[in-house]
């Protein structure tokens, strides 16, 4: 059923605006954030002013429902008033302290870290603020049990994937494959090498002695690092013999998985980590798990959980730090949202929730979508032609927020707390996007 007929624009009105001379308030703010912005994310799509549960609403009063989550980090929506309550408390408690001092609430996230991760004994937390500080700290690690196996003038070499994001910091560009990003910063840290994702024999010959032609060494792996579902490259899941091969090759070498659960984990896929899933991880367990978005639900805050005692050793007094990593709002933030992911079943939740997804998008009857792909909430939508712009902008014009990831693919990442109802409204903006858009 095509439900077209009953989607209306949400942000046409001309009544609607303040004095018709000088725009809307979206584009006055947007006038002013251009005049004091670097111009690094172009234009944003609309100035926010608040947001309640699953919905969002700009400046000039319209209404989106969110099916990106501040790209998968509003895991609990927006104001949940147990995340409310526990940012506030903390407030007033004691906001900042440095490393210097330690907090209670980071203490006992660091212990619900290991708990979630079901870590070993011997395991260790390090905390950061942000997605490409984790992977920073992981591929520092990384390097100093490199130096355990190979000399410092001939570094052992990190293994990323081709489609990989681990973040726009020097390091954790350097593992980051677009080419459009990282070639403005050239040259990127050495010994850094790009094999194709779900490739088995380049695979293995990473790990060779020798390169491909069998005549030049190559220094031993320190690590790999990877993301079990590639989502900025569009929500692509690795699969499960390759995920297989890289904890064997990794064993046989010696060498550190570290796993990118940045945008998988925290609940996103319908448990907390994206390693925990027997489908696609039977028997493994990673060396490092990095962490940010969804972890406080919209506090930033990120860090990384170092499996087992021989790797946790390596990071020593003075070797690494951070001064808001840890911080105690951030922290309470975190406890909160894993307090509510909890109580309320949201992992049960994201799975159902995905489920209906799936299913409304596939019979919904839009010619345009060949195929969906992802688990939980993080799913994309496959379009038969790359139109994806154009779609995510009139899905914006008629309430909906998602994310053109792809040229052909939008991605769908509704906080964890929507309800069957929210979904389905989302679904019915869907279906009724009009098959003719182009892209510009
Ligand atoms: C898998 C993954 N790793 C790292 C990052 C970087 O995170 P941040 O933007 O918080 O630095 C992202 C961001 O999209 C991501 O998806």
């Amino acid at each position: 059923m095509n439900h077209q007929n009953h989607i209306t624009p949400v942000n046409m009105a001309p009544s609607d605006q303040t004095d018709a001379s000088a725009g809307t308030r979206n584009q006055q703010w947007l006038k002013q954030y251009h005049q004091s912005h670097a111009h690094v994310f172009g234009t944003p799509l609309r100035v926010l002013d608040h947001g309640r549960g699953v919905y969002v609403w700009d400046v000039d009063g319209h209404k989106y429902l969110d099916f990106l989550a501040g790209i998968a980090v509003n895991t609990l929506g927006y104001a949940h008033p147990t995340w409310l309550q526990a940012i506030e408390k903390q407030a007033s408690q004691i906001a900042h302290i440095s490393n210097y001092f330690a907090s209670v609430p980071q203490i006992s996230l660091a212990q619900k870290m290991l708990e979630i991760a079901q870590a070993p004994a011997g395991s260790l937390v390090y905390f950061a603020n942000s997605g490409t500080e984790a992977n920073e700290a992981a591929l520092k690690l990384a390097r100093l049990y490199g130096r355990t196996l190979t000399s410092a003038d001939k570094p052992a070499r990190i293994l990323a994937l081709n489609h990989g994001f681990h973040g726009r910091t020097l390091g954790a560009l350097s593992a980051t494959w677009k080419p459009a990003i990282r070639t403005p910063y050239q040259p990127l840290l050495p010994a850094f090498d790009f094999i194709p994702a779900n490739d088995m024999a380049a695979l293995q010959q990473a790990f060779e002695p020798t390169d491909q032609t069998g005549k030049n060494q190559q220094a031993p792996v320190a690590a790999i690092i990877l993301e079990i579902i590639q989502g900025e490259a569009g929500v692509c899941p690795l699969n499960a013999a390759y995920l297989k091969a890289v904890r064997q090759l990794c064993d046989q070498h010696q060498a550190l998985l570290i796993i990118d659960e940045v945008q998988t984990g925290m609940g996103r896929t319908g448990i907390w980590f994206a390693f925990q899933n027997e489908n696609l991880c039977e028997g493994i367990t990673p060396d490092v798990v990095t962490f940010a978005k969804g972890i406080a639900s919209g506090f930033p805050m990120g860090g990384i959980i170092i499996f087992g005692q021989q790797y946790a050793s390596l990071f020593t007094p003075g070797i690494h730090g951070s001064t808001f990593g840890g911080n105690p709002l951030a922290a309470a933030a975190a406890l909160a949202t894993i307090d509510v992911i909890t109580r309320e079943n949201l992992l049960g939740n994201a799975r159902e929730r995905g489920r209906q997804l799936q299913q409304g998008i596939m019979s919904c009857g839009n010619p345009l979508f060949k195929s969906v792909r992802g688990t939980g909430l993080l799913q994309a939508i496959e379009l038969t032609h790359p139109c994806a712009h154009a779609v995510a902008s009139w899905a914006l014009d008629h309430g909906l927020i998602i994310n053109a990831v792809a040229a052909n693919a939008i991605r769908l990442a509704p906080p964890l707390i929507i309800q069957a109802e929210d979904l389905q409204a989302g679904i019915n903006i869907l279906a009724a996007v009009p098959q003719d858009l182009a892209d510009d």
